[in-house]
């Protein structure tokens, strides 16, 4: 018989603080009526290590269903369909015996240089945030599984993520890295909430004062469970204090002597260490699915289904970004197919989220039984980076002698990944050398691209089509015949800009920033908010995709004309579809802000609604708006403010094509702002940008004197430095299944950037607080201390 769930504050205090780090890399920690919980990555499918065997949780996981990424999802602007997709990784979580899973990611996409960016819903707010709730809404459906959006808050690059701390004004923060958060809190009700590695204006985000205890507890009142990223902890007792509950993975009891200690002294309250104890045991007593095996009744895992699923997500996350009408191709027409990702295609992304798929369609298998035939040509080497000129001559073959190509290329693993950006916006010269060589003996060309970000097209005006499949998942083959041929349409929008250079990024010239700091001077204008405020024409818009099918739009009405802030108003489009394919629509809806009462980026999506139309059918759409787009945050009054004045409604096929427009006023909003003075949009100047942090900037920390934040890269020339890294490396995490060359990057740039405070969360007890502390003055030359450490406790052991 199961004991009831205790209450903290009645557990002895050992056991309290017990229950505030975890049990082991995936679980969380038990006592007697609440036990332990197992957390699986992720955000597109589980990651479930058969006996949690390897301390750094990255062994082979059992196989699941691998959905298309964030990035893919997110083209579909399809919430019913993500909120499905959703539902089915609970059903495989359940049979897993997974209580939460850890995703989804919603941070912004501040750069297309992120590695990470394919994990990400979008660089707007409000479809990252309507997105993630929908999936955390799915995933939590039948009240057995929890969700646990992350990275909080404001992780929008890879480079020395443990230890970046991101400098940000507050109406930035808001308006645009915590929009998306708010959204998911309030409508999804999310179990957990997992928080980033890096700092965000001097704090950790693991130990956040206005992160978590004002904004996410208090104004948002979040009372579910926070953890930390894995290894992100430090802090620990004003993290406790905040309300960041649980420390993962398993520190050994790291800091179980810092928050006794904290407590005993009265620094931290003992209240605070039982409410963040009680969010554990409250956790427990919510999830179904335990550790120890397939609950009683979980449903069996629907393989087919969950493919179909994946196969279906994949093309309506496709974007045509390009027809010239050669899509879809008729049956009868041979097809060369083209590119060494037909056989060992791109469909996920390396590093936490990537799935042990139970299948894999590639594109090759797909095509295979092609009525018109179909000739196959690697054309690339995707292990070499250099173009193979036999490869290339033996796709212009092919070429030259079927009626159609389809070229797949993209972004190899080892060119985006978790642990590390990218550098540059092309693809490989080889794919590039590739794209033209093909088109040039074949003009009745079809880019297929493979990527997790934006990319540059040289080759674009010579093709006849290109289609944006981003990362499939593992029925991306299939899903690409389907779009070819029309068995599918390609349903996507981009959910992200797509420049035509890194100088069109206004993020650029502070991206990545230096190890220890990066300066967000841009402000507001990410993706299309600075390309239509700036005029700037992309590569493609953010919003763009083209269909098979036609459509007609009728002007734009609003359900009424004169607003006071808050109150709802919708605005209404008359969709028609005028041909004979059945096809889905996205009416995007943006505001221009027109009352001058603050800097406001030209363009902001306030709303949209995908339609799914027959042949000849006709829907009259009825976007709701957003009121959090009208408002601004205003920063001096510490509150959201909505501006009285003309506000022009825009319905839109993307951000730089509008289809009508229709004119609202506000009243009874604020005149005047009492925001700092209007600086330039891009904050580049020192005084700009300190003003509108209405602070002096902050120094970046230096790298010395070496503290616990030093990275093993930081230290590795000192002589104890040298001896520390020889340890860890000794330990060979680098060799951990990362049997593949982008997991081997990812690996040693994340040793390189790790903190050493997080090198003893993962030492497994190795080293303690005190032999930490013992280290770092070593590496800073103080000596003093040694011996009287070595006579208490022995030599200090550095082996991890
Ligand atoms: C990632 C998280 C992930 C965790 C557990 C971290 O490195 O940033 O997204 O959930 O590892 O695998």
């Amino acid at each position: 018989m199961t004991s009831s769930p205790p209450r903290a504050s009645d557990l002895p205090a050992k056991d309290q603080i017990r229950l505030l780090s975890g049990y082991d890399v995936w679980h969380t920690e038990s006592v007697p009526g609440a036990p332990g919980v197992r957390l699986a990555d992720g955000p597109h499918g589980l990651r479930v290590q058969p006996g949690d065997s390897d301390h750094l949780g990255l062994a082979a996981s059992q196989p699941a269903t691998c959905f298309p990424p964030a990035v893919t999802l997110a083209s579909s602007w399809d919430a019913d369909l993500v909120s499905e997709v959703g539902a089915a990784i609970a059903v495989e979580a359940r049979g897993l015996g997974v209580g939460v899973v850890l995703g989804p990611g919603l941070n912004i996409k501040r750069h297309p240089l992120c590695g990470r960016n394919f994990e990400y819903f979008s660089e707007d707010p409000l479809v990252s945030g309507v997105l993630a709730a929908a999936m955390v809404e799915g995933i939590q459906a039948t009240g057995e599984v929890g969700a646990c959006p992350k990275h909080f808050a404001v992780n929008n690059q890879e480079y020395h993520r443990f230890v970046s701390d991101v400098i940000v004004d507050e109406r930035t923060l808001r308006e645009l890295y915590l929009t998306g958060f708010e959204r998911v809190i309030k409508q999804a009700h999310p179990w957990a909430v997992m928080t980033a590695y890096n700092l965000v204006n001097g704090q950790p985000c693991s130990a956040h004062g206005h992160l978590l205890g004002e904004i996410l507890r208090h104004e948002w009142e979040y009372d579910g469970l926070v953890m930390s990223d894995w290894g992100a902890t430090t802090q620990r007792p004003a993290g406790v204090a905040a309300g960041m509950d649980l420390e993962m993975p398993a520190s050994s009891g790291l800091y179980d002597d810092q928050l006794a200690a904290a407590v005993a002294d009265g620094t931290l309250a003992t209240e605070a260490v039982a409410a963040c104890a009680q969010r554990v045991i409250d956790l427990s007593a919510k999830v179904k699915a335990r550790p120890s095996g397939t609950p009683s009744g979980a449903p069996e895992v629907p393989h087919a289904a969950h493919d179909a699923l994946a196969r279906k997500a994949a093309a309506a996350g496709t974007v045509l970004l390009q027809n010239d009408g050669l899509l879809p191709l008729p049956p009868d027409l041979s097809i060369g197919l083209i590119g060494a990702f037909a056989q060992s295609p791109r469909y996920q992304g390396t590093g936490s989220s990537q799935v042990n798929p139970f299948k894999v369609t590639t594109a090759h298998e797909a095509f295979a039984d092609h009525p018109g035939g179909v000739h196959f040509a690697a054309g690339y080497n995707s292990a070499q980076a250099i173009p193979d000129a036999s490869l290339i001559a033996e796709a212009v073959a092919v070429a030259e002698q079927v009626d159609v190509c389809v070229v797949l290329v993209g972004l190899p693993g080892t060119y985006e990944s978790e642990g590390f950006d990218r550098e540059l916006l092309d693809l490989p010269q080889q794919h590039n050398d590739l794209v033209h060589a093909v088109a040039a003996a074949n003009p009745r060309t079809v880019v297929a691209l493979s990527n997790g970000s934006p990319v540059l097209m040289p080759w674009r005006s010579k093709v006849a089509a290109i289609l944006e499949s981003y990362l499939g998942g593992q029925a991306s083959g299939g899903a690409l015949y389907d779009v070819i041929t029309g068995a599918a349409e390609p349903g996507g929008r981009l959910a992200e800009t797509f420049p035509a250079s890194l100088e069109q990024v206004a993020a650029n010239p502070w991206f990545p920033g230096a190890p220890h700091q990066v300066q967000y001077r841009e402000g507001l204008f990410v993706g299309y908010r600075h390309h239509t405020t700036a005029g700037l024409e992309p590569l493609f818009a953010f919003g763009h995709g083209l269909s098979y099918a036609t459509f007609e739009w009728g002007p734009l009405s609003l359900s009424s004309t004169t607003i006071t802030p808050g109150d709802p108003v919708r605005a209404g489009v008359q969709v028609t579809n005028t041909s004979t394919r059945p096809g889905s629509e996205v009416v995007q809806v943006y505001l221009h802000d027109q009352t001058g009462v603050v800097l406001r980026p030209r363009r902001i999506l306030a709303g949209w609604a995908k339609l799914h139309l027959a042949p000849g059918e006709s829907k009259q759409c009825e976007v709701e708006l957003d009121p959090r787009a009208f408002a601004f945050y205003d920063v001096r009054a510490d509150t959201w403010a909505t501006p009285s004045g003309k506000f022009t409604i825009e319905a839109a096929r993307s951000s730089i094509d509008i289809a009508s427009t229709a004119e609202l006023e506000i009243t009874g909003g604020v005149e005047t702002s009492t925001e700092p003075p209007s600086v330039n949009a891009i904050a580049a100047s020192d005084a700009d940008f300190g003003r509108r942090l209405g602070r002096e900037i902050p120094q970046a920390r230096h790298t010395r004197p070496f503290t616990v934040d030093s990275t093993l890269g930081e230290i590795r020339r000192t002589f104890v430095g040298g001896l520390l890294v020889k340890a860890v490396e000794s330990q060979n995490p680098v060799d951990v299944e990362a049997d593949d060359a982008a997991s081997q990057l990812m690996l040693e740039r994340s040793l390189r950037e790790l903190p050493l405070r997080a090198v003893a969360i993962f030492s497994q007890g190795k080293i303690k607080l005190p032999a930490l502390n013992l280290i770092v003055k070593l590496l800073n030359g103080n000596y003093s201390g040694i011996a009287k450490w070595m006579m208490a406790r022995g030599k200090p052991d550095l082996s991890i």
